[in-house]
């Protein structure tokens, strides 16, 4: 599947990473957060920006659009829609501390000024902070059109530019999609963790 657009978001990122080197190490940080467009294999264009604080409204209609399997896949459990919801919960998500958790939100834009969130991607840093869990989220309607692709290669960029040493990504055993983006990206994937998930790592 195409995905020739990554490499020039990522440049993107990149270089306004780069542009506050020298100064600023925070500064750095929050460019790296900034927002970059991304183009699906269906030509549509979606933005992918860090989440804020007034995403969580939104946040509560992407849940209502997931079927049983995406929620299993994520979660690892059939997580009820309340649950997935809950306020507290949507409000953790939706501030994270920026020092340990990194959230992106893909955000398609409709007619008259509304949008929605159709994807998000995290990053969370773990006891040891030079490694971090990679967790990824597409809206059944847009899977198998890039958007996780892309969310896992801007996250990896971030990860790089975060200075971590080893990235992962726990997932279903019947996940074909997320073994497949592993493999293509070099991830090392473990013997099953038990009979439900298996485990990839990157070294960075
Ligand atoms: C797993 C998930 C993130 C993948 O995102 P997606 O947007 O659906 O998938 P993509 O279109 O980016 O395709 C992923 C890979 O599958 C392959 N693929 C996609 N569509 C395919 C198809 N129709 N036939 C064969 N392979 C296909 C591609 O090779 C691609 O890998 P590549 O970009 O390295 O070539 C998404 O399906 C999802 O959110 N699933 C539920 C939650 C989940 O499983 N999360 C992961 C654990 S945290």
């Amino acid at each position: 599947m195409s995905n020739s657009i990554v490499p020039d978001s990522l440049a993107a990122l990149t270089s306004s990473s780069m542009s506050t080197t020298q100064c600023d190490p925070t500064a750095e940080r929050l460019a790296t957060r900034s927002s970059t467009v991304i183009v699906l294999d269906d030509g549509t264009t979606i933005s992918v920006r860090p989440v804020r604080p007034d995403d969580e409204p939104h946040m509560a209609v992407l849940h209502g659009h997931l079927s049983d399997q995406t929620v299993r896949f994520r979660y690892f459990a059939n997580t009820p829609l309340h649950t997935r919801i809950d306020h507290a919960r949507l409000k953790r998500i939706c501030h994270p501390d920026l020092d340990q958790d990194i959230v992106l939100v893909a955000e398609h834009r409709l007619p008259h000024r509304k949008t929605e969130l159709i994807g998000v991607a995290r990053l969370d840093r773990q006891a040891d902070p030079k490694v971090g869990e990679i967790a990824l989220l597409v809206v059944d309607h847009w899977q198998r059109h890039t958007l996780g692709a892309h969310l896992f290669d801007l996250m990896i960029a971030i990860a790089k530019q975060e200075k971590l040493g080893r990235i992962f990504i726990t997932f279903h055993r019947e996940n074909r999609l997320m073994r497949l983006l592993c493999d293509h990206r070099g991830f090392i994937t473990s013997q099953p963790v038990d009979e439900t998930f298996t485990r990839s790592d990157l070294r960075l």
